[in-house]
């Protein structure tokens, strides 16, 4: 019989353990001693109603003249009687997001917010400033004119984590600049399901990349030591805790099955890693789980969250989401219950985000005894620590003059060099790539010549709708081919097909796909541009995942003409390309790439740049085959008659990306044949380039439990690393993995290392081990 261990950090019982968030904090959200002493002066000093505005937020729109709750004014102009409601009537502690109005530049951000936080300032008894949030997600994304990097999905397909804490130190300096401290990122959700309109916001399916690269994404806006009064650093939140990624449906905000063990074994590393990395918000997972949403949680939010992780910062709801207790998730049977069960959950501040109910609610609760003082302390404890933290007592506005990098030429080199090297090769028949400088080409497809597709959501507006109103000066990927062609005449651009599917091919829609074959006869090569345009949460939702069938249409008309076709696709989630995969001999994957993104793409395409992304998530072949690379034996059951694709068998596995170079693995060893559970296993393997050009390659070892007590993974990522190697080159490449690190979560929630047999694998090459000792 096995032996086991069981670590007692994560014991069973914890997450249903009693409060005693104050004794178990966890250092790095916790303010210094005098930190702590001005929080509970000031604390001391404020009336009932003070608190309860602290922990109230409201969105910009309710304050601006204009068409609330979608559009404002322009120029934007604050509403000085709202103004009044706000801060002095109600004492409201946040303001967040912006109208869906074009993207407002540097200039105006910064003055907004800096009259807000000057109201609140002078007409407050007691001078608490405002905490003003944005959705900074991939760059300081609602600024016209600010660096702009690939979307999350990207950022975790270069598998550099220094290219994250980069991006994440420009978006923190271009955020400040125009006064905005606090930021609703990074997205920690385990980006697994395709289906699901928010996987690009994430850093793919894999907990230890997501918890790396989430860990060095918030080095990047707080700073390595959390120095979050440097006025270049802002405060992290990390959403959406815990869960949001895997609804039933793949549908978002819908509800999710899922058992505790597999909570924490899948989606609660990253959130772990981030609160011990000292991220100093969280956001809360908009859906529910078994049957009850997140909001209502106390075993989730005040249990898990902040007595057993020990997290001391601010917890704050998703948009309205209290509300929703009441009016979609119907566990409430009033707004008033709603506040009660949220804020008695652990809740600390209400993204309320139209109303002041939130408020006076709160007010009514505790003083007819429903919400304990202590209850309401503590959150405000918690907002004014991240408000002392961030230095925003001393420092509540910023000047756009101390801030000159802003959209500087480093930072666009950073945001292109992160582009570029998230851009994975998926498929390079006979080399077809890279093209020659010279070659006539045919670029088509829906997101060959605009820069929306290319941006995704949250990109100067929610939906990324009105992107190409502020990117003029960006090169979509048409442009940055001819920019990189040695004949610039001989690229051609013919759209083809929109994004538009009605699924009825008019005589016009034809007449255009015969314009593509006839074109594409009179070029050496096509370039097809596809994917998906821009969207966000529940308006990105889909019924099919399929490539739209107009654009299927397109890579057969380009194909008819027998020239090779070349697939650039763009797009959130990887949309099946099954049925017309075969017809391309070159396939690039760009997920989102940002402003750079065009020419990035087009350095690929020619060569210029030595493709080095791998794939963060498992490319699927079939919609009803959507499973990780970390799945179950029984998934792979290939030869009992099953139908083709119902066996595991992607399209392209998770960590796949091709390179114009060409990699050899050998010698791979650990440092020992048995291991006790408190060692360390080092790892030896030898890269070598076989080929005359310089390129990058990303090592990944691989472990597989190959039995325990609950049903092992086939196997799951421990470690990488990403190396540069010249021509010919070989190096020796050391890994180390802990041996905790090869635990799995048992039904008692606990962390278990059992005794047995391992296989490591390195690019191709396996070696055993065992496990003793643990007991
Ligand atoms: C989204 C969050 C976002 C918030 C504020 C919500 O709808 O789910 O991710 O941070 O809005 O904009």
């Amino acid at each position: 019989m096995k032996r086991q261990l069981i670590h007692l950090a994560l014991a069973a019982m914890a997450v249903f353990t009693v409060s005693c968030s104050e004794t178990s904090r966890n250092a790095e959200t916790t303010g210094s001693e005098e930190t702590e002493k001005r929080i509970e002066a000031l604390l001391s000093r404020m009336t009932l109603e003070e608190k309860a505005g602290q922990m109230t937020q409201i969105t910009l729109d309710v304050l601006t003249t204009g068409e609330s709750p979608y559009v404002s004014d322009e120029p934007v102009l604050l509403d000085t009687s709202v103004l009044r409601e706000a801060f002095v009537t109600y004492k409201i502690g946040s303001v967040l997001n912006t109208a869906n109005n074009r993207a407002r530049d540097r200039q105006t951000w910064n003055r907004l917010i800096g009259e807000i936080q000057n109201y609140a300032l002078e007409n407050s008894r007691l001078q608490i400033p405002v905490l003003y949030g944005l959705d900074m997600i991939h760059g300081a994304s609602y600024v016209d004119g600010a660096t702009l990097f690939p979307q999350q999905i990207g950022l975790a397909a270069t598998w550099n984590p220094a290219l994250a804490e980069r991006a994440g130190e420009i978006t923190a300096y271009e955020s400040r600049a125009v006064g905005c401290p606090w930021t609703f990122s990074p997205v920690l959700d385990l980006g697994m399901d395709p289906r699901w309109p928010r996987q690009w916001e994430t850093f793919g399916e894999d907990p230890l990349l997501g918890a790396l690269m989430g860990e060095a994404l918030i080095k990047g806006l707080q700073g390595k030591e959390n120095s979050l009064d440097d006025p270049n650093r802002i405060a992290a939140c990390l959403k959406h805790y815990l869960g949001y990624s895997s609804p039933v449906s793949g549908k978002d905000r819908t509800p999710a099955h899922l058992p505790m063990h597999v909570i924490r074994e899948y989606h609660l590393p990253a959130f772990k890693k981030a609160i011990e990395t000292g991220a100093m918000s969280v956001m809360v997972n908009s859906g529910e789980i078994n049957g009850l949403p997140v909001h209502a949680s106390h075993a989730l939010i005040t249990g898990l969250l902040k007595e057993e992780l020990g997290f001391s910062g601010l917890v704050v709801t998703d948009w309205q989401d209290i509300e929703f207790l009441h009016t979609r998730h119907r566990i409430a049977a009033s707004h008033k219950e709603a506040v009660k069960i949220a804020v008695n959950a652990g809740i600390d501040m209400s993204m309320v985000p139209y109303n002041f109910n939130f408020a006076a609610y709160v007010v009514e609760l505790v003083k007819e005894g429903e919400i304990s003082t202590e209850r309401i302390d503590d959150a405000v404890r918690r907002i004014l620590r991240l408000k002392f933290r961030l230095g925003l007592f001393e420092r509540p506005v910023t000047a756009m003059s101390s801030y000159p990098e802003f959209a500087s030429g480093s930072f666009a080199a950073d945001a292109r060099r992160t582009a570029l090297e998230s851009i994975t090769l998926l498929k390079n028949e006979n080399k077809t790539l890279p093209l020659p400088a010279g070659a006539r080409i045919l670029i088509a497809g829906p997101a060959a010549d605009r820069m929306r597709p290319m941006l995704g959501g949250w990109s100067y507006s929610w939906q990324g709708n009105l992107a190409d109103e502020s990117t003029a000066e960006y090169a979509t990927i048409a442009r940055a081919m001819r920019e990189l062609s040695a004949s610039p005449a001989n690229i051609r651009v013919y759209e083809g097909v929109s994004y538009d599917d009605s699924g009825d091919f008019s005589a016009e829609i034809k007449g255009d796909l015969q314009k593509i074959t006839a074109l594409a006869r009179q070029s050496d090569y096509v370039v097809l541009c596809l994917g998906e345009n821009s969207y966000c949460e529940i308006p990105g939702n889909i019924t099919e995942l399929e490539l739209s069938s107009n654009q299927k249409e397109l890579v057969r008309a380009a194909a008819s003409s027998g020239k090779p076709v070349i697939l650039v696709m763009v797009q959130g989630r990887p949309r099946i390309i099954r049925e017309v995969e075969p017809m391309a001999q070159a396939i690039l994957n760009a997920y989102l790439p940002g402003n750079y993104g065009g020419e990035a793409i087009a350095r690929i395409l020619y060569g210029e740049t030595n493709p080095s992304g791998k794939l963060p998530y498992t490319y699927p072949r079939f919609a009803y085959s959507i499973e990780p690379y970390y799945h179950k034996y029984t998934e792979n059951l290939q030869n009992i008659g099953a139908p083709e694709g119902s066996a595991f068998n992607p399209q392209y596995p998770f960590g796949f990306g091709l390179s114009y170079s060409e990699f050899a693995y050998s010698g791979l060893s650990a440092d020992g044949k048995t291991y006790t559970p408190d060692a360390t296993i080092r790892i030896r393997v030898n890269v070598q380039n076989n080929s005359g050009k310089a390129g990058m390659e990303v090592v990944q070892a691989y472990v597989s439990d190959l039995y325990a007590t609950l049903t092992p993974p086939v196997k799951r990522l421990r470690a990488f690393t990403k190396i540069m190697l010249q021509p010919g080159e070989m190096r020796t490449v050391t890994l180390e993995i802990p041996l905790w690190d090869l635990a799995f979560t048992d039904h008692s929630n606990a962390s278990r290392l059992e005794n047995g047999e391992f296989t490591l694998s390195v690019g191709g090459q396996e070696v055993g081990f065992s496990v003793e000792g643990a007991e």
